[in-house]
């Protein structure tokens, strides 16, 4: 079964890397999704964006024919059933309402949109559109997110007490070395922001690894006032560069975590989540998982007059893989093209998009009015 498949904003760092190469074309090479009886799904995309130039060289360097610069001529073409959009978060909303106003189903990069209203308002037009949606939620998929779980839903935590986060890592200004971020992201005007960026993220993760936020506390900082974009040109940074959260979680446990890009690394990952229960402690990183039993806990003894008696890193005992990972937005895909062609379940819908846009939303009052904030449920 072939499905046609509008990749918009492809030619960018998410588009190209993780959606195009190592999701659908990564699926082409393995012949498609297999959907039992010998049958596949087999993914067309045809490439679209806004320059013609980048589209044929990308397309040129993967083999591929189809690309187009005229977005209005893909939505009117029947044979393309699916659209997926990894442009800037401030140009994806009117480019879903369009896809949607096109009967296509629709699959997004997170954000969906910038703000709440828009981000629901997706959700309706889609749900009464009848079509297919989906929003990425690869974090889900990490595998050492994939361990904690894992041990959550076995019951090693006992109760969970509290969850502490630190994501982050040194990203350039561009000056005297290019920055690994598009300049962007730094600009509040163009949809930036860590908190709109990162709160999407957490959502999902504490909602479904941990349990579901019912509150937050944040305050952002932009720790560095200008930087220089892709063209060698200094810009003056408008959006937070970082932010420190915490998050009150359905009953009762508390998480709070750093988001940076102005941070220097002296962890085991970029992104390190530890859960505290009353039977257990777990140390996450984006591959590897840590546990450490209350039975193995040490006992240790304030007295900074004498060296360090307890080798604090080596009472953790790894978690074993047991399974084989694969990278989380070729799964995600998988998922969502077997939702499409086989109307098998995808639970990350734009509603769930949606619940990201809330805590971001969240967050940023409380920086704003110095206070904390309550989530309400969504409806749907
Ligand atoms: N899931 C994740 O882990 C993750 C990580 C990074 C970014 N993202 C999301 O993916 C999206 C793209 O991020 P990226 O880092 O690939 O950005 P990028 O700047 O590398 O790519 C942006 C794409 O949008 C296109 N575009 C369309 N209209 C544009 C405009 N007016 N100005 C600039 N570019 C425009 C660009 O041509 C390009 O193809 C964002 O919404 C971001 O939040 C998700």
């Amino acid at each position: 079964m072939k499905l046609g498949i509008v990749m918009n904003g492809v030619t960018g760092r998410m588009g190209t890397n993780q959606h195009l190469v190592r999701s659908i074309l990564a699926i082409r090479e393995q012949g498609g999704v297999p959907v039992g009886e010998g049958e596949v799904i087999w993914p067309e995309p045809v490439l679209v964006g806004r320059n013609e130039r980048k589209l044929r060289a990308l397309a040129e360097a993967h083999g591929l024919e189809r690309w187009s610069t005229d977005l209005a001529a893909c939505l009117a073409d029947p044979e393309l059933q699916v659209y997926f959009d990894a442009q800037v978060t401030s140009e994806r909303a009117p480019a879903l309402r369009a896809a949607i106003a096109a009967g296509k189903h629709v699959y997004c990069e997170k954000p969906v949109a910038d703000d709440l209203g828009e981000a629901l308002e997706l959700a309706r037009l889609a749900q009464a559109a009848g079509v297919k949606h989906g929003v990425v939620q690869d974090k889900l998929f990490l595998p050492g997110l994939l361990k904690l779980r894992r041990l959550r839903e076995g019951g090693f935590f006992g109760r969970i007490l509290a969850v502490r986060g630190e994501f982050g890592y040194w990203v350039f200004e561009g000056d005297w070395q290019p920055s690994q971020r598009p300049s962007w992201n730094y600009r509040a005007e163009d949809g930036g922001g860590i908190v709109l960026d990162m709160f999407c993220h957490w959502r999902y993760v504490l909602d479904q690894v941990v349990a579901p936020v019912r509150s937050v506390s944040a305050v952002g900082v932009t720790h560095i006032p200008e930087r220089v974009d892709e063209r060698g040109q200094p810009y003056a940074c408008t959006a937070e560069d970082a932010a420190f959260a915490t998050f009150e979680l359905e009953g009762g446990a508390i998480a709070q975590i750093n988001s940076s890009w102005v941070v220097r690394v002296l962890r085991d990952d970029l992104l390190t989540l530890q859960v505290d229960g009353t039977e257990g402690s777990a140390m996450a990183g984006l591959r590897d998982c840590w546990v450490q039993h209350r039975a193995a806990t040490p006992r240790p003894t304030w007295n900074p007059d004498v060296p360090r008696e307890i080798d604090y890193r080596a009472g953790w005992q790894e978690v074993p893989d047991n399974q084989r990972f694969e990278n989380g937005f070729k799964v995600q895909w998988e998922m969502f093209l077997r939702h499409v062609g086989c109307g098998d379940p995808f639970p990350w819908t734009l509603l769930e998009g949606a619940k990201g846009v809330q805590l971001a939303e969240a967050g940023l009052r409380s920086w704003r009015e110095r206070r904390w904030v309550d989530l309400p449920e969504l409806e749907p």
